[in-house]
């Protein structure tokens, strides 16, 4: 062997494949987890189903000449999330590049993949332009290649239905996959993927109590990524709106002083959340390890390959449901089934493949009721949902730890938009968030109920914290109770030396201020979707600062315009950021215009209906076309990826259409060309 180790090339998947007797490899196109998750889900059926088992890979780990080795009685799976404005995930850069690439070589020395059989699942989103752009182009390059697709290639709805999405392509596609590889069903076993193991006793200072290894953290010096978040100490906490009401925006500042991360504007920053404590006490009680929540325990992967341990270990029990893992986000369907059988009652195991069966069931009881798992499994034992779970309340049902583990998902980092700039701001990262908060609809089981989301609820609960309120006096926010290190200091005495940490990393983006302030700059983003804005008029006021002291107050004369569409419901009462932006147009010496549209309050128009941005940008449409014509200016759309920003979309392809003397296509067909030269730029979320 060439290679210093004595081994193969570790970057040979065919070796590896052949080593450890695999038939299955299934490569995963993934940029927060979603698709690992998905890769390992097809793993484990094909082991279950077919006694199969696979190789996952990251296909960044590997090297692609050899594509044209696999076996004849194996097959690929490519599992491709597609990301931004189609473009591949991070870590699937390098394959999508070998596979479009037609000079790139297999060892057979050719770009062909003859008689090579593949099976194709996307992830996507169907809010943006280029839906499973990626999955397609895998497959697309495949079949060009000569290769063979198994099956319907699979294709996931972020946006909606990416569960049912996967379930009913899998149901079609095992089928094939049996023809094809000439495997029976039944030939597998219901293994488990961990060993759950409880310790007696156990060094206190060794046990993760969820702190995504506070310990590793305080000791590494490396980088901070979404494998190592840096606990951030919360240096201010408050709320945005002028008044309170049904809503809550909150701002919060996160000290990164000394920690070695640096940010550009634009970018975001990912805040690691917890479960509140009703859910974390409602699935103790149903597992029935209410009163050993705080035993510490192991857990042992019995397939590494296929199922790493999701968390550090050894942990608690209540750590791993209030840290790791997902138990807020609304009860799967195959889980529920999966279940079942650990039912403490014929009723309730009936309950449970009900759900599970019956997809429009499932969908009027879990989906539009927002049923936690915790809640589905209470109300299959016709226990009360709405009392605070106890063991008294709650029936407990026979589920192994183990299972909880392997079929959860991990709980995920959730992204903001920063809303600073680093040349204003260069130790801290500002975060501008609504606390989202939605009512369930009635079904015949539950009334409707509120449902918070779990990233922006944490930080309301941060902010109570770090100021000092009782959450509880805030009743519109579930509790979470903080763990011991987010606060650092004495409590009591010195109140106002407490400091809290909350578990950070920044995310790179490409939403970017262009680099010279000649060119004309055009900003829309109502609500939340301002954040980014704030930071990139930071970014200029810092920057007309250095030039006026240089230069002179003129300084600024051939900067183009900067204009902000900004919408919220009163100027009196949402708001954000109200009082800064005087001082910012102050500043910019009138090369700062904003537009705000007040949608609740008058100015209505003639008939009655509401203004919003896209109102206010059809009014300065000849200042826009010439900004974008004339003046290679930019936009920059940040907010609510449906309605929103797709009616800023249209009034922009309406205006350059007229512009330029023509159709409303002509406009969208500049817009299409603006979005490639990166002209014309997306922040938006669903
Ligand atoms: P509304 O809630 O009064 O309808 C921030 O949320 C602002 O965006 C609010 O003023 C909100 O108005 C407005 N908004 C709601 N839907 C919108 C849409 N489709 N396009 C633009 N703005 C919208």
């Amino acid at each position: 062997s060439k290679f210093a180790n004595g081994h193969g090339n570790p970057r040979d998947f065919i070796a590896k494949m052949k080593e450890g007797k695999k038939r299955l490899i299934i490569f995963y196109g993934s940029q927060t987890g979603t698709g690992e998750e998905y890769a390992i889900r097809i793993a484990k059926e094909a082991k279950t189903k077919f006694g199969l088992t696979s190789l996952v890979c990251d296909p960044e780990e590997y090297d692609f000449e050899n594509l044209d080795q696999v076996p004849e009685d194996s097959c690929v799976i490519f599992v491709m999330a597609t990301y931004g404005e189609g473009e591949p995930t991070d870590n699937a850069v390098q394959l999508m590049e070998n596979l479009t690439d037609s000079a790139f070589e297999f060892s057979n020395g050719q770009h062909r993949l003859e008689g090579l059989k593949y099976v194709v699942f996307g992830l996507g989103n169907r809010t943006y332009e280029h839906y499973n752009a990626i999955a397609r182009q895998v497959d697309a390059e495949l079949t060009k290649m000569g290769a063979v697709r198994i099956g319907e290639r699979g294709e996931g709805d972020d946006d909606k239905s990416m569960e049912e999405d996967y379930l009913e392509w899998k149901d079609n596609f095992w089928p094939a996959f049996a023809e094809a590889l000439g495997v029976e069903e039944g030939q597998g076993g219901d293994t488990p993927d961990f060993a759950v193991t409880e310790l007696e006793s156990h060094p206190p200072e060794k046990v993760y109590l969820g702190e995504l290894s506070a310990r590793a953290l305080t000791k590494t010096k490396g980088i901070h990524d979404a494998k190592n978040p840096y606990a951030s100490p919360v240096k201010v906490a408050r709320e945005l709106f002028q008044v309170g009401g049904d809503r809550n925006c909150v701002h919060v500042e996160l000290d990164i002083e000394g920690s070695g991360i640096t940010y550009q504007h634009g970018d975001h920053v990912g805040v690691w959340p917890l479960n509140p404590d009703a859910e974390v006490d409602r699935l103790l009680c149903a597992l029935g390890l209410y009163s050993k929540k705080d035993t510490v325990i192991n857990v042992d992967s019995l397939d590494p390959a296929l199922a790493k341990v999701p968390f550090p270990v050894p942990s608690t029990y209540i750590s791993v449901l209030r840290h790791y893992i997902d138990i807020s986000a609304v009860a799967g369907r195959q889980i529920l089934g999966v279940l079942a059988k650990f039912a403490p009652s014929p009723e309730a195991d009936a309950f449970l493949r009900n759900l599970t069966s019956n997809k429009d069931e499932y969908a009027a009881v879990v989906t539009n009721g927002c049923l936690k798992l915790g809640e589905v499994l209470q109300l299959a034992a016709g226990n009360d949902i709405n009392a605070h779970p106890t063991p008294q309340n709650t029936t407990a049902w026979a589920i192994p730890f183990d299972i909880i583990i392997s079929s959860i998902p991990r709980l995920q980092p959730r992204y903001y938009s920063i809303s600073s700039s680093p040349k204003l701001n260069p130790t801290s990262v500002h975060v501008t968030a609504v606390v989202l908060k939605y009512e369930s609809i009635a079904n015949k089981l539950t009334a409707p109920r509120w449902v918070h989301g779990v990233g922006s609820n944490f930080l309301l609960n941060i902010k109570h914290a770090a100021n000092d309120e009782t959450a509880a006096a805030s009743e519109e926010i579930e509790h979470v109770s903080l763990p011991a290190y987010a606060i650092e200091g004495p409590r009591g005495a010195h109140k106002t030396e407490d400091v809290y940490k909350i578990p950070v990393h920044v995310r790179r983006s490409t939403f970017r201020l262009p680099t010279n302030p000649k060119s004309p700059v055009i900003m829309v983003g109502p609500g939340t979707g301002v954040a980014p804005f704030r930071g990139f008029i930071q970014e200029r006021v810092a920057l007309a600062r250095r030039t006026i002291e240089k230069n002179g107050d003129d300084a600024l004369a051939d900067w183009g315009q900067i204009s902000l569409f900004y919408g919220c419901r009163k100027s009196t009462e949402d708001f954000l950021y109200k009082d800064e932006w005087p001082q910012y147009t102050a500043e910019l010496k009138g090369k700062f215009t904003m537009h705000c549209a007040f949608s609740r309050e008058p100015p209505y128009k003639p008939d009655g209906s509401k203004i919003y941005v896209q109102d206010l940008i059809w009014d300065d449409r000849k200042n826009i076309a010439d900004a974008i014509l004339n003046g290679k200016g930019y936009v920059y759309i940040c907010g609510d990826a449906k309605a929103m920003s797709k009616a800023v979309e249209e009034v922009l392809a309406r205006i350059l259409g007229e512009a330029k003397g023509g159709s409303e296509a002509d406009g969208a067909a500049e817009i299409k060309l603006m979005k490639e030269r990166s002209r014309l730029m997306l922040d938006v979320w669903s």
